[in-house]
Parts: C-alpha cells; structure tokens; sequence
C-alpha cells in the first residue's frame, strides 16, 4: 500500500525530501506539498495523507497542530535546523514522531525516508487494511482528481443506482472518492446509501464557496465517510431549495472537490433545459444549473439509459442534446435494465444493434435487469458490493468503474512526475 505524504517543509530541503520520498519504492508518495500550516491540516483532516513531514520553524506549529495532525491519523515527522538546535528540541517536546536534521543531499534525505517508514511500520494498530490498486509498486496520486458525471434523460433509468455504486467500486479500488447528490428533482443518495443523519450537504458546500470560505478542511467537514475512501456530499433535502445551488457557487465546489478526492461522482438531475425566459438575467438562479455545471465540470460523463424501446430513444436523443451542449468530455454509455421480455431473445444484441444504428455508439456498457438485488440493496441501503456482491449487476457495474477509472489511469501515465 502506498502512504500519503503531506509535505509542508521550507526552504531548500523540501524539494530534496519530496525526491527521496518519490524514489521509495511505492511505499511513500507525496500527495500535497502544502505551503502553510493551515493547508497542512486541512490535507490532514480530509485524509490526504497518513505522514506528515514538517518544517520546525513551520509558522504557528504548537502542540494543538501536532495532536491535530494525530488525530486525523497522521505521524509527525519534524525537520530541525542544524544551525539551531532549539528547533529540534522544540519539535520533540511539542510531540513530533521523529525529528530528524534537514537533509542537505540524496542521501540523507533517504535515511530521513527510511526512518519516516520505520515509525509507520510501528503503527499497525491505527493502519487499516490496504487498498486493493491495479499495481501498487507503480500508482501514482493525481495532483487533481477527475469529475464523473452520471446524467441520464427522464424516466428514472438508473442514474442514482449507477453513481452509487459505481463511487462504492471506484473506492473499494483504493481511490479517494466523493459521491455528491447533485439532482435538484428528487436527489435521494443520503437514503439510498443509508446516511442517518441530516447532513447539511451540497447546500452548504456551495454556501461556502459563494463566502469565499470553501476549502478542504470545510468540505470534508460536510462529507462524512460511509466506508473506507468513500465520502458522501448529500443533495438539497426539498426539491424546492434548488435556488440554493447556483452555478457559480458549484464551480467551485467541483475545484475543492478535486483536491479532496481522486474521483468525484456526481449524480445529476435528467433536465438540460436552460431558462430562456431567465437568460438575459444572468444571476438568476437556475433549476438545472446543478447538472449542467457538473456537466460543464466532468472530465467523464456517464450517460445512463434503460434497454426498452423507450428508453432507447430517450437515450438516443439524450445522447444528441449533450453534443448539441457540446460538452467535450469523454462519454460512456451505459444501457440499464437491459431484459429479454422488452428486447427480445437476445436483448443484448437488440440493444447494441439500436445503439450503433441511431447514435452511432458501439461501446456501451450493458447492465442487466436484476431486481432481488438492486431490492436487497435499497432494502438495506447499502451498495450492491456490500448487499449482492457476486450478482449480475454488481459485476456489471464494477466494469463500468474500471471503464471510467482507465481514464484517471491514462491521465497518470500522461502527467509528467512530479519533482
Ligand atoms: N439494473 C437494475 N435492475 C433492476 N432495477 C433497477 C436497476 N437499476 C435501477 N433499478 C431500479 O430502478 C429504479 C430507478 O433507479 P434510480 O433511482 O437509480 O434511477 P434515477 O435515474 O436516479 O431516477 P430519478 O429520476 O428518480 O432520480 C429504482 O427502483 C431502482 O432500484
Ligand atoms: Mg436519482
């Protein structure tokens, strides 16, 4: 498994040390290079890392930041100055894991790493079990998640089953994953995922942003997780406070988001609609600005339709209003629901022959009918890994996730390495 490194030294050494971190093997890797204190504890508390290497002289570092630090999981590693030694006594006694003299060349800087590993081996009892990456000597963390939008046209084809569970499959993966409740019409993800609580959500989220007061710490503040690597931003609670989701504030929640997560997964409302009436108007709010803006956001949009004839020509036109929209992101389709007695004896060949032929699409994703577990789940509110993990649409929709997460995998491959 590889460990976060939350990087907030000054001055000459930390370049050194976000090298010799980088060259341990896969088992460190650095995923914030923070520049103060407070981006240091916000890193912290959203989980970005599970070892922190500080600077001593770190401006208003006391003993309160340090416990934070540990209580948020995260082992101290101080970096005194030799010049002063006082630095490092007073790392020491403000609770510092290890306080180790600023490395001025490649090899102290790995003897710093190898003991940073050493007080991390002896943490068994705070570390929970890895998780399960493609390759774990080789993954490297985005310096920016990426956006999936789930959008579907009307008629329920299973937009808010597929974020679900495609966000539950994305995390299971080992990625840091946020799943937000973006449907202005009937947003019910809080439910559906069995979250107790009145969360204040989305709401608040974009509340904050329109303040100026939006970061990570605050978002992961409104997004408790409901399992390893899987945070929740929970929707509006009445379809009528869709005021309170307007676009500019979304924007920037989406840009918070991609520090807090690898993956944002965001359920979308089915309307494209802009108000024309409201166009000359432009701070007006808008009922569908929550699902056009999580459009306009995605580096991915998942596009979710039902296998009936219906459906089908739903998704075709869907398909046509998205490219009149002329969003760029990649595409993938997926067909839901798909079943003999709407589409014949072999539906899987109807449906793709359907698609090919009116949208021109080859490569869609077919999920099939499988009511007893997509009940159980919802019975339970839990997801379909947790609920019915050897059933048809869970195999189905844990395909979908890989088919999206090769697209955080492709833009790895292609992101220079950080220095
Ligand atoms: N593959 C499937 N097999 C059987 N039932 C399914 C499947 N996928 C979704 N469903 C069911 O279809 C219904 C609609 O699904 P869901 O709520 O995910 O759709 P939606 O597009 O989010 O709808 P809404 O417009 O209400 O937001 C739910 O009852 C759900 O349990
Ligand atoms: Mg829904």
């Amino acid at each position: 498994m590889t460990v976060g490194v939350l990087c907030a030294v000054q001055g000459s050494a930390e370049s050194i040390i976000v090298q010799a971190v980088e060259r341990s093997g896969g088992r460190l890797s650095v995923t914030r290079r923070c520049a103060d204190l407070t981006e240091l504890l916000a890193a912290a508390e959203a989980g970005l890392g599970r070892l922190a290497v500080v600077s001593g002289d770190l401006d208003l570092l006391d003993r309160e930041a340090i416990d934070l630090l540990h209580r948020a999981g995260v082992r101290v590693v101080g970096i005194g100055d030799d010049a002063r030694p006082w630095v490092g006594e007073r790392l020491a006694a403000l609770g510092a894991d290890l306080v180790a003299a600023a490395p001025q060349d490649e090899e102290s800087a790995g003897s710093v790493v190898r003991d940073a590993l050493a007080i991390l081996g002896s943490t068994s009892d705070d570390e929970r079990p890895g998780p399960v990456r493609p390759d774990d000597a080789t993954v490297r963390l985005p310096a920016q998640g990426l956006v999936v939008a789930v959008w579907g046209p009307t008629g329920a084809p299973g937009r808010t089953t597929v974020a679900v569970n495609v966000a539950a499959e994305l995390a299971a993966a080992g990625r840091r994953t946020l799943l937000v409740d973006a449907d202005t019409y009937g947003g019910c993800v809080a439910q559906v995922v069995g979250m107790l609580d009145e969360a204040p959500g989305l709401a608040a989220a974009a509340r904050a942003a329109s303040q100026g007061t939006l970061d990570l710490l605050s978002l992961a503040r409104l997004t408790p997780s409901i399992a390893p690597d899987l945070r929740v931003l929970s929707g509006i609670s009445r379809a009528d406070r869709w005021p309170e989701l307007p676009s500019s504030s979304l924007d920037a929640v989406w840009s918070v988001a991609r520090g807090l997560a690898e993956w944002t997964v965001i359920d979308c409302g089915f309307c494209l609609e802009e108000d024309e009436v409201l166009s000359y108007d432009t701070r007006a709010p808008r009922r569908n600005a929550a699902t056009l803006s999580a459009l306009e956001a995605a580096d991915v949009v998942l596009v979710v339709g039902t296998g009936d004839p219906v459906g089908i020509q739903r998704l075709v036109r869907g398909l046509g209003e998205l490219t009149d929209l002329g969003l760029g992101a990649t595409r993938v389709v997926l067909v839901n629901r798909v079943r003999a007695s709407v589409a014949g004896a072999h539906p899987a060949d109807a449906v793709g022959q359907a698609l090919a032929r009116y949208a021109g699409v080859t490569d869609a994703h077919l999920v099939p009918e499988d009511r007893s577990a997509v009940d159980t789940a919802l019975l339970e509110a839990r997801t379909l890994r947790e609920a019915a993990p050897g059933s048809p649409v869970r195999r189905a929709l844990a395909g979908v996730a890989a088919r999206v997460d090769a697209v955080l995998v492709a833009a790895l491959a292609a992101e220079p390495v950080r220095a």
